[in-house]
């Protein structure tokens, strides 16, 4: 119980808002997506910050899941954990429960608990938003990968790893209704 409270608050802790006010530059809740994550600080304040970003926001969830995880705590507690990781970061304590979209959190979490899934999803991420410039559709991809590539590598993770999956896709229904339209916003330029 208490790492799912240390998963959540440590969740609610958004990296790219305080790299952005490290470094002196304008919330990049006010600018292009308004999505307080990696991709959006890619695309307003380049590759520097936005790797601080996804460094920050990966490491954040790890120690709670890697306590559960280290505790001997059943697979379905370990996924708890994660999930509230996710959901501290989905709709964090502060900033009126309006956060980001989970996907450098859900990296974080994964790495502890199935690594070789947050390692290949990471690369088919990579991949996918080099190629198609459009970092929503290469999450989107990777969040429907991430629980296939566990049903072959750690099956016992399938369902945890399924339910954040779920939560990273109800997150970007808005790029989905963006990307319908022919809307979404290019990760670099054209
Ligand atoms: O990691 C979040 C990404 O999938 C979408 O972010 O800023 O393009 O809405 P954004």
């Amino acid at each position: 119980m208490i790492w799912i409270v240390v998963g959540y608050v440590s969740g609610s802790w958004l990296a790219a808002l305080s790299v952005c006010r490290w470094s002196g530059v304008p919330d990049p809740r006010r600018h292009g997506s308004r999505n307080p994550g990696v991709s959006n600080v890619l695309r307003l304040y380049g590759p520097r910050l936005a790797a601080m970003t996804l460094l920050l926001d990966a490491l954040k969830g790890m120690p709670a899941v890697l306590a559960a995880k280290l505790s001997g705590l059943p697979v379905w507690l370990q996924g708890l954990v994660g999930l509230a990781v996710l959901l501290g970061h989905s709709y964090p304590l502060w900033y009126g429960f309006r956060g980001g979209k989970a996907v450098a959190s859900a990296f974080g979490v994964l790495l502890v608990l199935v690594p070789e899934v947050a390692l290949i999803s990471a690369l088919v991420w990579a991949l996918l938003a080099w190629r198609l410039r459009t970092a929503a559709l290469a999450s989107l991809i990777s969040a429907l990968a991430a629980p296939l590539l566990c049903a072959w590598l750690a099956p016992s993770y399938v369902v945890v790893v399924g339910g954040f999956s779920l939560l990273v896709l109800a997150r970007h229904a808005l790029n989905i209704r963006r990307l319908r339209r022919g809307e979404e916003p290019p990760l670099g330029g054209s």
